[in-house]
């Protein structure tokens, strides 16, 4: 595999033009400076919240808070992987790219996963066949079936049976693969009294787990009876090639449909996505064995914009809550419940009443707005004025989930004939209580300094040291080594203050959006949020502006400072610990003194 050469890409994305590539998807429109401004085509924009930095080559949406050069750009839109962007991007240009042989080090990494792959292919073939015919199977293949699924279904799911105790290692090295890769590969594992490889399944149902891409990437492995040892699945760990949180059982099947627009419906596990399939709902996927996160929701949003949760009624109450209306938010996703009758699983619903009873449910499905509100409701009494007036206040609570305004009064009226109340009850409480951001990254606020208006004092005063810095390197440069690292509250900001400060030591006349890009992602974005954030308009005083930013900084952070020494100070005893605590006392004092001269300095300069 060759490898596209580094500067090449530093040479594309410099000279490709950023608003010539988004113009494709949205609507530009220059809004000043090299700004222009659309809406945004990663999430369902009412207002143009993006705004493109035709002379940074950045993007950022201010609604849902993606951006980054053009790269991310592609990436994002195209779910492409960096050398893919790359490639599609110099296509588009006209850009000859150069491609060098790989350093040997990358070859290697490049290697290992092909091998990983390749041993869990033989695996997952060495698994089925002992499934389909191998005598001391037949206690799965009576299992498979008391589930509903067959030997067709078996050979659809590639399903397996994992003999033990060491038949797949001795297997896969036959064939040539060597103990370090079969440990890599969590096929094996090592025994602490020999140092021997046995296999890591032993006993158990395989069932194999292709990534989107069609790789078989890792396995889960059902025990047989309750009483074998160990816990019901044993899953692949993280290697090389299986990151839990960026596959999904059963996607590759769901893909083609997901593409025309149909729901994904997010089930439990493994068996209940089988069961779906072949009830004829295509759609269905579920995690390998950990929790519904963000980066599934990610990963769905490449194929589909809606998706089903599909779990009985008590977990899902669990799991859709205030995160989930931030990520459907964030993300632009819609996400809707449909929860099984209590006690069963999909394969129970098909098995005693028939797909149709299955499609049916998935049919009702309902926004997660509208479950949670009757979830709430159904298990409050509403027979005295008192009663109802505490559903209203908790009904309310949910309300303030919902970012968006509009949606949220369409609730209203709902909620208020779940309870039985005037509407106008439920929407004078919730003004009252107006709504709270599910969390600091809600994207709900409206274009630029809308977002700043819902932070905190200490965090409104941090983001704009930062804008300064970036925007205003030189000017800004004296006042960014007056404070620290420490000063500031968030890891992301303390990372791009690392930067910033570290581009002033280099004498460097701003950031280079290249060094950046080097960043984590929440930082970069941070960094694309804040430079193409600040207006170009000169600021009256900025010296003024800048004392008052880093002072303030400076003054929250001693604030924080003080408040821990003071517990700490409590917690020690002055008799007992005298030389302890006047040393500490000596220091609070020296803080609040620092404090009040601080708070001097802002007043003189107002
Ligand atoms: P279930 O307990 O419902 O498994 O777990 P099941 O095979 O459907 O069993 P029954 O017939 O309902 O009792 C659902 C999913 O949770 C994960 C697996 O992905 C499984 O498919 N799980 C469960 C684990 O990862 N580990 C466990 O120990 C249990
Ligand atoms: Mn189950």
């Amino acid at each position: 595999m060759a490898k596209i050469n580094d500067e090449d890409i530093d040479r594309l994305r410099d000279t490709a033009d950023i608003v010539e590539v988004i113009s494709g998807y949205t609507q530009l429109k220059k809004s000043g400076g090299s700004t222009f401004k659309g809406l945004c085509t990663f999430h369902s924009d009412k207002t143009p919240s993006m705004s493109v930095d035709q002379a940074k080559g950045l993007f950022f949406c201010f609604g849902c808070g993606e951006g980054g050069n053009i790269y991310h750009f592609v990436q994002k839109m195209e779910n492409l992987d960096f050398p893919d962007a790359v490639e599609w991007l110099a296509r588009k240009t006209g850009f000859q790219l150069r491609y060098e042989e790989q350093r040997p080090g990358e070859r290697q990494a490049r290697g290992l996963k092909q091998r990983i792959v390749a041993a869990n292919e033989e695996a997952t073939k060495f698994f089925h066949k002992a499934l389909m015919d191998s005598p001391e199977a037949s206690g799965a293949r009576q299992y498979l079936a008391s589930r509903g699924f067959d030997r067709e279904v078996a050979a659809s799911w590639e399903l397996g049976y994992a003999p033990g105790r060491d038949s797949l290692t001795k297997h896969l090295t036959g064939k040539g693969f060597t103990h370090e890769e079969l440990l890599k590969a969590n096929l094996s594992r090592k025994s602490d009294r020999d140092g021997s490889l046995y296999d890591a399944y032993r006993q158990r149902i395989i069932f194999p787990t292709r990534s989107h891409q069609g790789d078989v990437v890792g396995f889960g492995a059902r025990k047989l009876l309750e009483s074998d040892d160990g816990p019901k699945y044993l899953n692949t760990a993280e290697t090389p090639v299986f990151q839990k949180s960026r596959v999904m059982y059963g996607l590759l099947k769901a893909k083609a449909t997901l593409g025309k627009g149909d729901a994904a419906i997010v089930v439990e596990g493994y068996t209940d996505v089988i069961a779906l399939h072949e009830a004829g709902i295509v759609q269905a996927v579920a995690t390998n064995g950990v929790a519904l996160g963000e980066s599934h929701f990610e990963l769905l949003k490449k194929f589909t914009h809606r998706l089903v949760l599909m779990f009985d009624a008590d977990t899902a109450g669990k799991g859709a809550t205030e995160r989930g209306f931030d990520l459907q938010h964030k993300l632009g996703l819609e996400v809707l419940v449909a929860p099984l009758p209590e006690g069963s699983d999909p394969a129970d619903v098909v098995k005693n009443d028939g797909a149709d009873a299955l499609r049916k449910i998935v049919d009702a499905a309902s926004p997660l707005m509208e479950f949670k509100l009757q979830q709430t409701v159904a298990k409050l009494s509403l027979d005295t004025p008192e009663a109802k007036g505490r559903a209203v206040r908790e009904v309310v609570e949910v309300l303030g989930w919902h970012p968006d305004p509009v949606a949220r009064h369409e609730y209203v009226f709902m909620a208020a004939r779940l309870i039985g109340v005037d509407s106008d009850a439920i929407q004078r409480t919730l003004g009252e209580r107006g709504s709270r951001p599910p969390s600091e990254s809600d994207r709900a606020g409206g274009v630029d300094t809308g977002r700043d208006r819902r932070f905190p004092g200490n965090v409104k005063v941090e983001r704009e040291a930062l804008q300064l810095l970036v925007t205003r390197t030189q000017q800004a440069g004296p006042w960014a080594r007056q404070i620290s690292t420490a000063d500031f509250t968030a890891p992301a900001r303390r990372e791009l203050f690392d930067a910033a400060l570290g581009t002033i030591e280099a004498g460097a006349s701003e950031l280079p959006v290249e060094d950046a890009s080097k960043l984590s992602p929440d930082a970069f974005s941070l960094f694309t949020e804040l430079s193409l954030g600040a207006d170009d308009h000169p600021i009256d005083d900025l010296e003024g502006r800048l004392l008052e930013v880093f002072v303030r900084l400076k003054v929250f952070s001693l604030e924080r400072d003080i408040k821990r020494r003071r517990a700490t100070l409590q917690e020690v005893n002055p008799v007992d610990e005298a030389g302890k605590h006047d040393e500490l006392f000596t220091e609070l004092v020296g803080l609040e003194a620092e404090r009040r001269d601080l708070l001097r300095r802002l007043q003189g300069a107002a």
